[in-house]
């Protein structure tokens, strides 16, 4: 059983690991902190990004000799293998740890076995302690290890009747800008963007990431356009502003495993009707977020087009529905059960 200071702890790492700002690069968010057998705080890390120290190496590395015989907290379970950095099982081994109390298992297939290798060696390990809370701030990253391809989150504004676009194909702005804003920032935390030439020829956007005065976000996702045709010379995806992709395929699986060999955790699909079709067809939307403005058009294109629903009995139907007012504006957003 964890101890009421190793739960305290606990708290104080998944907060140190929810540092705000994306993560950089296709790692998960994870806190830790050391403790003495008494209870006092050693010392504390979180991991920065790919590349960078695990939480439980910046930790130590400030602990020193006092991690001897120390509490290591942390948010998911030390991982066992070398990547880029070596394994946080051997480096709490090395420092003498003599618990291990941690959230998350991990599920990487190949990074798993740390909590094992330790209580091999004599370590006392308990794991699950707000697993749950570790799990949900690791959503994307958690799906995409497990699944093995990245999470796909459809991401749409609407009028109230279910537009996309008046007739005359205009669609800017149809939500308010605090919707927007929201956007911006999830586009800076997620690894891609997708959509279809349709898009690109309709509407030349940018698809980068940016702060509400306007500035580029200082991470950008990669722009992945999706489609046979060639684009138009001069669009705006294919400036310098963001890496872009041009994918000329209709298939949704190219796209996916073109994103899987980027190491994309989490991508956004904003591509119009036709697109949004195909991956919902493909089994390949995972999360729905949908703004609805308070808005009626009559006409236009419409969110999504026929991906072969002939009775309401078969429509897709979302799960763990929440639902917020953003300025004018409603966000739903929901879970599709259905995804390959
Ligand atoms: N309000 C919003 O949130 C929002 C967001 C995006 C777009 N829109 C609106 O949507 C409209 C554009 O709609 P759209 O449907 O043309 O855009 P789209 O879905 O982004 O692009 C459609 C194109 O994608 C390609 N494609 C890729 N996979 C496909 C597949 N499996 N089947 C068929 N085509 C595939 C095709 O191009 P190729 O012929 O090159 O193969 C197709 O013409 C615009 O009016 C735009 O303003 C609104």
């Amino acid at each position: 059983m964890a101890t009421p200071v190793e739960i305290e702890a606990m708290r104080r790492a998944l907060d140190l690991a929810r540092v705000p700002g994306p993560l950089p690069g296709p790692n998960p968010r994870v806190g830790c902190v050391l403790l003495t057998p008494e209870g006092a705080v050693i010392a504390e890390g979180y991991h920065r990004g790919a590349g960078s120290p695990h939480a439980e190496a910046e930790a130590l590395a400030q602990a020193g000799v006092r991690a001897r015989g120390a509490t290591a907290v942390v948010t998911l379970e030390p991982c066992d293998h070398t990547g880029r950095t070596p394994p946080c099982s051997h480096a709490l081994l090395e420092a003498g740890i003599a618990r291990v109390v941690y959230a998350q298992a991990d599920p990487h297939p190949v990074a798993a076995g740390g909590a094992a290798r330790l209580a091999r060696a004599g370590v006392d390990v308990e794991g699950g302690v707000f697993a749950d809370e570790a799990r949900d701030m690791n959503e994307a990253w958690t799906f995409a290890v497990t699944r093995g391809r990245p999470m796909i989150t459809w991401k749409t504004a609407a009028s109230l009747d279910g537009r996309v676009a008046a007739s005359d194909g205009s669609s800017r702005w149809i939500t308010g800008e605090p919707a927007r804003t929201l956007v911006h920032s999830l586009r800076a935390e997620v690894g891609a963007i997708i959509v279809g030439t349709g898009t690109v020829v309709t509407d030349d956007p940018h698809l980068t990431a940016r702060t509400p005065d306007g500035r580029l976000a200082a991470q950008q996702p990669v722009r992945v356009v999706v489609g046979t045709r060639d684009l138009p010379p001069g669009r705006r995806v294919t400036d310098d502003a963001a890496p872009t992709l041009h994918l000329q395929t209709r298939d949704p699986r190219d796209v996916v495993a073109a994103l899987q060999e980027l190491e994309v955790r989490h991508a956004l699909l904003e591509g119009g009707p036709t697109l949004a079709a195909a991956f919902l067809s493909a089994g390949l939307i995972d999360r729905v977020e949908w703004y609805v403005a308070p808005l009626l058009l009559g006409a236009g294109a419409t969110a999504i087009g026929d991906f072969g629903v002939g009775t309401l009995a078969n429509g897709v139907r979302l799960s763990e529905v929440r639902v917020d007012q953003v300025g004018e504006d409603a966000r739903i957003r929901g879970v599709v059960d259905s995804a390959n």
